[in-house]
């Protein structure tokens, strides 16, 4: 099954129009990913699949598109500066900051399977444990449907949460057959899973104060980086922390972020 340059560019143009994800250099990854899709699921050719995801932009197809052609890696406590970082600065100063409410609100903004929403959730239940009364649900979001099921589920292998501290594996993970684990009813209640669109307006309600979106803008061009997070900084509490990836970093022309420390930055008016 070949692929043509017309049609190659017909899905650059619409991941990176609807999804702000640049596929401009990956005609491999595309090849090599789409392909085995259109043949598990009998199509005869590229365009007839391209044809059904134009006709129903928010149809299966379209969806399926979009799952198979995102990149999803991920796995439990990557970048653990970030939740050193958390537990020694940016959840004190959320605990001084709403005090009085006693409600956090952290949005996992690039979920992917799970890992980090349940690291995240594990965190605050050990900093949260001595003080009663505080609200610690996370919002977990992603654009992949594929994911967000599988993240739902809270199922990982042995070797997968390898990388969790033994005391939170013993307390957050129950052995579910001789290969699996699956987070536990109380900390998946605790993140509330919903499929969400980078590029879109963000309506999720009240202010977050921390916000983690890492390993996502890589795929962006400069300026959906920079619209995606003048959207995100506008719907921050004054003081808060956004975590991008270690590899990552933000241009200071295009964010009102402060710089506190690399792949750290904070909402400071
Ligand atoms: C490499 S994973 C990062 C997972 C996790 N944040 C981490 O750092 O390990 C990137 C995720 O971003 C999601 N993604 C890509 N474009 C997106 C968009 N426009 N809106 C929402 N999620 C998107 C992908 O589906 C993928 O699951």
């Amino acid at each position: 099954m070949q692929l043509t340059d017309k049609e190659f560019l017909w899905i650059v143009s619409y991941v990176h129009e609807k999804y702000g994800i640049n596929l401009s250099q990956k005609r491999v990854l595309i090849t090599g990913r789409l392909q085995n899709y259109l043949l598990r699921n009998g199509y005869q050719s590229y365009s007839e699949y391209l044809a059904k995801v134009e006709q129903d932009p928010k149809g299966k197809e379209a969806v399926n598109l979009i799952n198979v052609l995102t990149t999803n890696h991920t796995y439990f406590m990557r970048e653990s500066v970030h939740f050193d970082y958390m537990n020694k600065v940016a959840l004190p100063w959320v605990k001084q900051y709403a005090a009085a409410k006693k409600d956090v609100r952290i949005w996992s903004a690039a979920a992917s399977t799970g890992e980090e929403p349940y690291a995240l959730a594990m965190l605050l239940r050990e900093f949260f444990e001595l003080d009663k009364g505080w609200d610690i649900q996370l919002l977990a979001t992603d654009l992949s449907t594929r994911v967000l099921k599988h993240a739902m589920e809270g199922k990982y292998l042995a070797e997968q949460i390898s990388p969790l501290p033994e005391k939170w594996k013993k307390k957050y993970l129950k052995r579910i057959s001789e290969e699996e684990y699956q987070v536990t009813e109380e900390v998946r209640k605790q993140v509330v899973f919903r499929q969400f669109n980078l590029m879109d307006n963000i309506k999720f309600k009240g202010m977050f104060h921390i916000v983690f979106l890492r390993n996502v803008m890589i795929y962006f061009d400069d300026d959906t980086k920079k619209s995606l997070l003048k959207r995100i900084y506008d719907r921050m509490e004054n003081g808060g922390y956004i975590f991008i990836g270690t590899t990552e970093s933000i241009d200071k022309a295009a964010t009102q972020f402060k710089y506190v420390q690399p792949s750290i930055y904070r909402k400071i008016k």
